[in-house]
């Protein structure tokens, strides 16, 4: 379905899982076609063959007649029945059982209104865009901060709950490497709209190499700038709420920024990632993503500059050799 796909993300499946749930679909859309064609055609052969004239009699009611009425239960019996069952098959194909004790492959926590990443091998953690390796069946534990947030990335998967306190479990197994949107699917607050999330596949050697990156301590260059910006982070209360690996380790209010320049998009979607965007962010977040929970923190212009550059001299994916690489 290539043009559908394109309109309509759900009609172009890229997961065992994904394709599973459309051609329920496309099952349940031909028997319902089937129903509507009987009934709108009987409909029409009716008022056409059977039109009564003003003042005829009512015709004779039918009632009582068993065989008709088994006939009119049966038939939707079974068509329901059919239904359940490949509803059945379906469901077992997209949740397959975890075995026991199967540590998941990434942990996703909702929060009011960004997705927290965390990879338990590794210990990567990042926001709202999960690399994934194609072709490998990724468990994810779903879980949430604060209120019900719903993950959906319509291309890999069903919508799966991400309820305080209690875990749920999704299978994600992108086929093709992509990059794959998804959004929050239920109300979770004013800024609810603003909780998108991004898979992004790729082929197992450039996820292990994007794994290497992130598991790596940051890189500490100092120019003067970058000092300054780092003493912001820390005087304007950024630490509070954001996680730098090796400056504020257990934040995690609020995104991870250690490696935020490596991302395509900030404030949970509603922006490109680029330097410049990242400044007007700063500038006031508010402006950009009205009730999000960061303040505006009246930054000057040059704070805001050394904090980009800050944030802008972390990542560190290919540092020379036997310098910064500590594995
Ligand atoms: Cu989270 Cu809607």
């Amino acid at each position: 379905m290539p043009f559908l796909g394109s309109v309509i993300p759900t009609f172009d499946p890229v997961s065992p899982q994904a394709r599973s749930i459309l051609d329920l679909t496309w099952v349940t859309v031909a028997i319902l076609a089937v129903i509507l064609a009987i009934v709108c055609g009987a409909v029409i052969v009716i008022l056409l063959r059977f039109r009564g004239k003003p003042g005829d009699a009512d015709p004779p009611a039918v009632h009582g007649h068993t065989k008709l009425e088994i006939t009119w239960t049966a038939i939707p019996f079974a068509i329901v029945t059919l239904l359940f069952v490949l509803s059945l098959r379906t469901m077992g194909q997209i949740h397959p059982a975890a075995a026991p004790n199967q540590a998941p492959d990434v942990i996703v926590v909702g929060h009011q209104w960004w997705w927290e990443v965390r990879y338990p091998a590794s210990g990567v953690i990042t926001a709202n865009e999960i690399h994934l390796p194609v072709g490998k069946d990724a468990l994810i534990r779903l879980e949430s901060a604060d209120v019900i947030h719903d993950f959906w990335v319509p291309q890999l998967g069903p919508k799966q709950d991400a309820v305080p306190g209690h875990p749920n479990f999704l299978w994600l197994q992108p086929t093709a490497p992509g990059i794959y949107d998804g959004a929050c699917a239920e109300f979770c607050g004013n800024a609810h709209a603003w909780m998108r999330l991004r898979v992004i596949a790729e082929t197992p050697e450039t996820f292990a190499a994007w794994t290497a990156a992130q598991a790596r301590p940051p890189a500490s260059q100092h120019t003067e700038q970058i000092l300054k910006g780092g003493a912001i982070f820390q005087e304007q209360a950024c630490v509070n709420c954001h996680r730098v690996a090796g400056m504020s380790d257990t934040a995690n209010a609020a995104p991870d920024l250690t490696y935020v320049a490596t991302r395509q998009t900030i404030g949970a979607g509603v922006m490109e990632n680029s330097p410049e965007n990242l400044a007007r962010w700063l500038e006031n977040p508010q402006a950009i993503k009205p009730q999000c929970n960061m303040p505006d923190f009246n930054l000057s212009e040059e704070e805001v500059a050394a904090l980009v550059t800050f944030l802008w001299s972390l990542p560190n994916p290919t540092p020379p050799q036997g310098s910064l690489d500590h594995e």
